[in-house]
């Protein structure tokens, strides 16, 4: 097996920033963990990115202005991140920020144009990471369980990995290495759009808003009802799926509204717990998410061996990074990153898709 050079490059759902993180991995056993760092977006190119989440196409034209904003973004970081840590690289990762998610229609849209990059870099792009998993008939998502399971090569089994970015997933590891997985539902993202509307700012930092506020056990009640805490996994969601939820806490001030909105995700996450195989002997916690004390503190009132991925060694800002490291060196030794069991695909699937630099 070879080895590869690889910088991941992760913008998620929560839009908070561009995560690049370094590894060498032949994309399966070997693991070799470099420099990490998240680049937050400033406030105007948020706030563009933002509105453009949760629309199927703004236009053509806009849409492939902002492919190459965000390609040109990403350039110049990775360009910094390239020379500030003195790296050679073979290959970059290159995940596009998620702006729609729907797969039932075989749609998942990933702004960002990996050609575009590659020709600025002069370095080989893999991207699209999402679209043979829906074109053949998965969710497009979580693909982090096959990077969930490496991590836990060491750990006792079964195990679990719970990543709370703006959406949450959850992977479960088997004693016998399979899989299970999904979202579970909210993360971060109905917190920090409540918190946005009314301080500017996307983040109830370390909840500190939630820890002030009353729980109203009556709305939690209702929107714990919906049909997508049913479905069995895998499944995945649309950032903006449980976005009605913010009309119903219009009622409620600052506080309330996000100590309701925290409690809704865990009571998410409980549900998930519910349905997976077997309860894990460990829920290792990563993403955003796990900075929120409030959140951490109401989770491990509810399922007691909880840690973050931080306490076990592992960098849980930079996972889902890795990830697209991971799973570009996959991509070239034609290893299948979704698995029936954890995007639902029919067979396991090559995730991801070439961009040689054309200047090269
Ligand atoms: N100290 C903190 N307190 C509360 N929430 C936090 C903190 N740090 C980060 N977050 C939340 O974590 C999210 C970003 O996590 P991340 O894993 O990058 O998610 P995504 O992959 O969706 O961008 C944001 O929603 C942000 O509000
Ligand atoms: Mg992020």
């Amino acid at each position: 097996m070879n080895s590869y050079r690889v910088i991941g490059c992760m913008t998620g759902t929560s839009c908070d920033g561009l995560d690049l993180a370094y590894i060498e991995t032949n994309g399966a056993d070997k693991l070799i963990f470099g420099p990490a760092e998240t680049i937050p977006f400033d406030p105007a190119f948020q706030k563009i990115l933002r509105q453009r989440v949760g629309l199927r196409l703004l236009t053509h034209y806009m849409d492939e202005e902002l492919e190459k904003s965000i390609a040109i973004f990403h350039k110049q970081h990775i360009e910094e991140f390239i020379s500030h840590h003195q790296l050679n690289v073979d290959a970059i990762g290159f995940h596009g920020q998620s702006v729609w998610h729907d797969p039932p229609n075989q749609k998942t849209v990933q702004l960002g144009d990996s050609q575009h990059l590659a020709d600025l870099l002069g370095i080989q792009v893999v991207g699209q990471f999402r679209q043979a998993d829906v074109k053949s008939g998965g969710q497009g998502a979580p693909l982090v369980p096959i990077y969930h399971q490496a991590l836990a090569a060491k750990l006792e089994k079964p195990t679990a990995f719970l990543n709370i970015g703006g959406v949450a997933n959850i992977t479960y590891i088997a004693a016998d290495n399979q899989l299970a997985a999904g979202d579970t539902g909210p993360g971060n993202a109905l917190v920090d759009d409540w918190v946005l509307k009314h301080t500017g700012v996307a983040q109830d930092t370390d909840g500190a808003f939630a820890e002030q506020g009353l729980i109203n056990q009556n709305l939690l009640d209702k929107w714990i009802q919906d049909p997508f805490f049913e479905k069995p996994f895998p499944k995945s969601l649309d950032r903006m799926h449980f976005h009605y939820v913010l009309d119903d806490c219009n009622q409620m001030g600052l506080y309330d509204g996000a100590a309701t909105l925290t409690q809704f995700t865990v009571e998410a996450i409980m549900k998930a717990l519910a349905i997976l195989p077997a309860k894990p002997n460990q829920l290792v916690v990563c993403g955003g998410g796990c900075h929120n004390a409030k959140m951490m503190n109401t989770l491990e009132e509810r399922f007691e061996n909880l840690i973050s991925a931080y306490d076990i060694g592992f960098d849980a800002d930079a996972i889902e990074a890795q990830l697209m490291a991971y799973l570009a060196a996959r991509f070239f030794e034609n290893l299948p990153s979704s698995f029936s069991g954890t995007t639902g695909v029919p067979q396991p699937t090559i995730a991801g898709q070439l961009f040689r630099p054309h200047s090269s």
